[in-house]
């Protein structure tokens, strides 16, 4: 496999498969009373974590240490980062310290791509300002073909903020990699003027939920990230949940096979009603389960671990 992991675009079909059994084999672990394989026992992984994370921090970590490699968790927040430390220079030490894999979250798009150039080990990016977010999107498409059974053919509505997402980002390059078509949904302001005007093959854009879900296979809403907004993108919460929200009667005009996925964190009564995230066919809480499995075998690939 490659050496780093920041960007889904970087993985053809059969890479990205790969990661996907692999992922499933690693999941068997989960049902055993052992959790712990020796695999990549001795070698070191860094958590670089400059923006807050929730599932995608705590597994990682799991990840790492089910596979029996030591883990460094390092947070921006509370580090020499406050007294003007550089990335580079953070990225040094850490290098110092023997790291082999350094997964790192960062606000600014592009940060995973110039630590590859600075430290010796595995880069993985677990998500980069509005621009990717790799392993988010194989999680994504590991709960999709399990609950699915396919991926190639599949129709997955992406809704919501598409414009500041980059699960969306990743989700879409996965995606059709691996056969599926992408319709994004969202209000004009949230949808990328270029990908609205020209649509790569394999992705369709709408403005009208209501007509995309009774085609879709797989809904998957987005949070609508207010932090990454300058200026008002909709007239309000209200208005925004109820053009673009999942509530119980638009999530019963999707078909009776359909998913509704989430990558978290969520903002219930927005774009999701608490009915629609708690109902049986949301796989949300699954979603993290997988992110497990599915990091575990991002790690196990890059690192070259032998079974
Ligand atoms: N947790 C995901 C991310 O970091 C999605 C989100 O924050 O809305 O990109
Ligand atoms: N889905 C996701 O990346 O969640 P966190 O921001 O909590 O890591």
């Amino acid at each position: 496999m490659i050496g780093h992991l920041l960007s889904a675009g970087d993985l053809d079909a059969r890479s990205a498969t790969l990661i996907l059994d692999t992922a499933a084999e690693l999941g068997n672990l989960a049902g055993r009373e052992v959790k712990k394989l020796p695999t990549l026992r001795g070698r070191t992984v860094v958590n670089l974590f400059y923006e807050d994370s929730t599932r995608t921090r705590i597994s990682f970590e799991a990840a790492a240490k089910r596979l029996s490699a030591d883990v460094i968790n390092f947070s921006a927040k509370g580090s020499s980062v406050s007294k003007g430390e550089s990335l580079k220079d953070t990225a040094l030490t850490l290098q110092a310290m023997g790291a082999d894999a350094v997964v790192v979250r960062h606000p600014a798009s592009g940060a995973p791509h110039r630590l590859a150039h600075w430290v010796e080990g595995s880069v993985v990016n677990a998500g980069d300002g509005t621009h990717e977010h790799p392993t988010q999107a194989l999680l994504d498409a590991y709960t999709m073909r399990s609950r699915l059974g396919r991926l190639a053919g599949l129709q997955v509505a992406v809704v919501g903020d598409v414009l500041h997402s980059r699960v969306a980002r990743s989700n879409v390059l996965l995606l059709t990699t691996l056969g599926a078509k992408v319709t994004l949904v969202g209000p004009p302001t949230l949808i990328p003027v270029d990908v609205a005007a020209a649509p790569a093959p394999g992705i369709a854009v709408s403005y009208d939920l209501d007509a995309v879900l009774p085609a879709s296979d797989a809904v998957m809403m987005l949070r609508v990230q207010r932090e990454r907004m300058g200026d008002s993108y909709f007239p309000s919460a209200r208005e925004y949940a109820r053009r673009y929200g999942l509530d119980g009667a638009r999530m019963r005009r999707l078909p009776e096979h359909a998913i509704v996925m989430h990558p978290g964190p969520m903002n219930r009564g927005m774009e999701i009603a608490p009915e629609v995230a708690d109902s049986p066919r949301s796989t949300i809480v699954e979603q993290v389960a997988n992110g497990v499995s599915v990091r575990m075998a991002v790690l196990y690939l890059l690192l070259g671990g032998k079974a």
